[in-house]
C-alpha cells in the first residue's frame, strides 16, 4: 500500500494524451490540432502543462501523426501509440519513456482545452494536501452528456467512474462527472495499469478503471472538485468544438475588457488567441481579430471588420473593412468598405477610404486614398492624394510593375497610372488620364481627347428621329 504524503518537492511528469484518432469530428485533421480561437486545442493544454515547470512532458500521439508531434515545443517528448486501445493503454505508453520515474504523474487530455495554469496549480496542490495515491479532478453540471460519472460511496468518498456507455440508468442520472485530470504516485499507477481490463461497452483499456483498482488496492483515492463547470468540456464533435470556441471567446475578450478595451456586444466580437488590444480601444459588434493581429490605444474598429494579423497603431478608425497581414498605423483612417491586402504599410495619419483596394503598398505620413481606388505594388509619398477612381495598372498580362508616386502628389479622378512609372513630387494628374510614362515633379500629367462641343446637337437629333419616324408610316 503506497499511502505516503507527497511531498511538495516530490518531482512531476505530466502526460497529456492526444492520440485519440476524433472519429466524430469527421475530420482528415487529427482532433487535438483542430483550432479553438485560432489555435490547436492541444497548445492550451501543453502552455497548462509548462506552467508546472514539470521534469518532464510526454504528450502521446499516433503514429500517423507527425502534424502533432510537429507542434511539441522544445523539451517535450512524445510517445507513439501504436493502436488506439484506449486511455489506460494511452497512460501505459506514456509512461514508457519514464520508466526510471518516480514523484507524481499528472495525466491530461489534449481534448479538454479549457484547463488552464491556475486549475493545474490547484489539482496538483489539491493531491499533495491529501494523502491518496491519485486525485481526480470532478465537476457537478447539470449536462453530465456521455461524461464519465462519479459513483461514491455512502460516505461521499469516490468508489469508481464509470463511463456513459456503461452506466446504469441510475448512475446516467449522476451529476458530478470527470472531467480527465488526474494525478497520480507513478508507482502506484504502473502497478494499477497491469492490472487493467477492456471488460467494458466500448472494449477499451480505460483509465477511468484504475480509480477501483487503486482503491481495491486499499489506495486512498482523493478527488479535486473544480468550481468552474466549464473547465470539463472535451471535444469530441464539432458541435463541441463550437462550444468551446464560444466558452474560450467568452474568457479572451473579458480579458481585454478587463485590461480597458471597450467591447460593444461580446456576442458578435471573435479574437484569437494571442490578439492584443489597447486601452480605450473601441471594438464594434461583428468584428473579428484573429491571428497575430495587435490593435493600439484609443483606437475605433468596426462595426463589420476583419482584422487578420493586421497591426493597427494607436487612434486609427476602421470601418466595415478586411485588412491582412499589414500595418495600419497610428490615426489612420479606413473604410467604410476597404479591402487592405498583405504587404501593405499605412504610414500615420493615412487614409484607405470607401472601395478602395490596396496591395503590396506603402501609403505616405497623411496621405489619402479616399475613394473607388486600387493600388497594388506602389510607393506613395506623404500628404499626396490619390483622387476618387485611381487605378495602377500594375499588370502587364505576365508581370506586376511597381508605381512611385511622390509627397505632395494630386492626381484627378479617373487617373489610370500605367506601372511602371513615376510622378515626381508635387505633380498632378489632369482627370481621366492614362499616365504611361514619368510626370517631372510639380508637372501635371494630361493624357486625354481634348473636349469638344457640338451646337445644336440636341435640337438637330429630335428632327431626325421625327423624320425617321414618319417614314416608317
Ligand atoms: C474520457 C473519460 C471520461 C471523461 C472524459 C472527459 C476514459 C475512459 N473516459 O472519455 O470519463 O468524462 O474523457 O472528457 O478515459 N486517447 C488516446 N489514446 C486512446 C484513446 C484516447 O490518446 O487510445 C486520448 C484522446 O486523444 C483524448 C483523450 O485520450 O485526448 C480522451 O479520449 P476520448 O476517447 O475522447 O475519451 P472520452 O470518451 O471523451
Ligand atoms: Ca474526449
Amino acid at each position: 500500500m503506497t499511502n505516503k504524503r507527497s511531498q511538495p518537492t516530490t518531482p512531476l511528469a505530466v502526460i497529456i494524451l492526444a492520440a485519440g484518432l476524433g472519429t466524430r469530428m469527421k475530420s482528415d485533421l487529427p482532433k487535438v490540432l483542430h483550432a479553438v480561437c485560432g489555435r490547436p486545442m492541444l497548445a492550451y493544454v501543453l502552455d497548462a502543462a509548462h506552467d508546472l515547470a514539470p521534469a518532464r512532458i510526454v504528450v502521446v500521439t499516433g503514429e500517423d501523426q507527425d502534424e502533432v508531434a510537429a507542434l511539441l515545443p522544445q523539451g517535450c517528448e512524445r510517445a507513439v501509440q501504436h493502436r488506439r486501445l484506449g486511455t489506460g493503454d494511452a497512460v501505459r505508453v506514456g509512461l514508457e519513456p519514464l520508466k526510471a520515474f518516480t514523484g507524481d504523474v499528472m495525466v491530461l487530455y489534449a481534448d479538454v482545452p479549457l484547463v488552464d495554469a491556475a486549475f493545474v496549480h490547484d489539482l496538483l496542490e489539491t493531491h499533495r494536501g491529501e494523502a491518496g495515491v491519485a486525485t481526480l479532478t470532478t465537476v457537478v453540471t447539470d449536462d453530465p452528456a456521455a461524461y464519465g460519472r462519479i459513483v461514491r460511496d455512502a460516505a461521499g468518498r469516490v468508489a469508481r467512474i464509470v463511463e456513459s456507455k456503461d452506466a446504469s440508468r441510475e448512475e446516467r442520472e449522476l451529476r458530478e462527472i470527470n472531467v480527465g485530470a488526474y494525478v497520480f504516485d507513478a508507482a502506484s499507477l504502473r502497478a494499477a495499469l497491469e492490472r487493467l481490463q477492456a471488460d467494458n461497452a466500448q472494449g477499451e483499456l480505460y483509465l477511468t478503471d484504475v480509480i477501483s483498482l487503486l482503491l481495491d488496492a486499499g489506495d486512498a483515492v482523493g478527488s479535486f472538485v473544480a468550481d468552474d463547470p466549464e473547465v470539463c468540456l472535451g471535444v469530441n464533435s464539432r458541435v463541441e468544438l463550437a462550444v468551446i470556441n464560444a466558452a474560450m471567446r467568452r474568457r479572451l475578450l473579458e480579458r481585454l475588457m478587463l485590461e480597458g478595451v471597450t467591447v460593444e456586444d461580446p456576442e458578435t466580437t471573435y479574437v484569437d488567441w494571442g490578439v492584443e488590444v489597447g486601452r480605450d480601444t473601441v471594438l464594434r459588434p461583428h468584428t473579428h481579430l484573429l491571428g497575430r493581429t495587435t490593435v493600439g490605444a484609443a483606437s475605433d474598429i468596426g462595426p463589420s471588420t476583419y482584422l487578420k494579423n493586421a497591426f493597427i497603431g494607436d487612434g486609427a478608425r476602421v470601418v466595415a473593412s478586411f485588412c491582412y497581414d499589414c500595418v495600419v498605423s497610428s490615426g489612420c483612417s479606413i473604410g467604410p468598405f476597404a479591402y487592405i491586402r498583405p504587404n501593405t504599410v499605412l504610414a500615420e495619419g493615412a487614409k484607405a477610404g470607401t472601395f478602395v483596394e490596396i496591395k503590396n503598398s506603402r501609403i505616405g505620413e497623411g496621405s489619402k486614398v479616399p475613394h473607388l481606388s486600387y493600388v497594388g505594388d506602389a510607393i506613395v509619398g506623404r500628404d499626396s492624394n490619390i483622387a476618387a477612381g485611381n487605378i495602377t495598372a500594375n499588370y502587364d498580362g505576365y508581370e506586376k510593375h511597381a508605381t512611385h508616386i511622390g509627397d505632395g502628389v494630386r492626381t484627378g479622378s479617373d487617373t489610370t497610372i500605367v506601372a511602371p512609372v513615376t510622378i515626381g513630387d508635387g505633380a498632378f494628374t489632369a482627370a481621366g488620364s492614362v499616365i504611361t510614362q514619368d510626370v517631372p515633379p510639380g508637372a501635371l500629367g494630361v493624357s486625354r481627347g481634348k473636349q469638344q462641343n457640338i451646337d445644336g446637337y440636341a435640337e438637330r437629333k429630335a428632327a431626325r428621329r421625327s423624320r425617321e419616324q414618319k417614314d416608317a408610316h
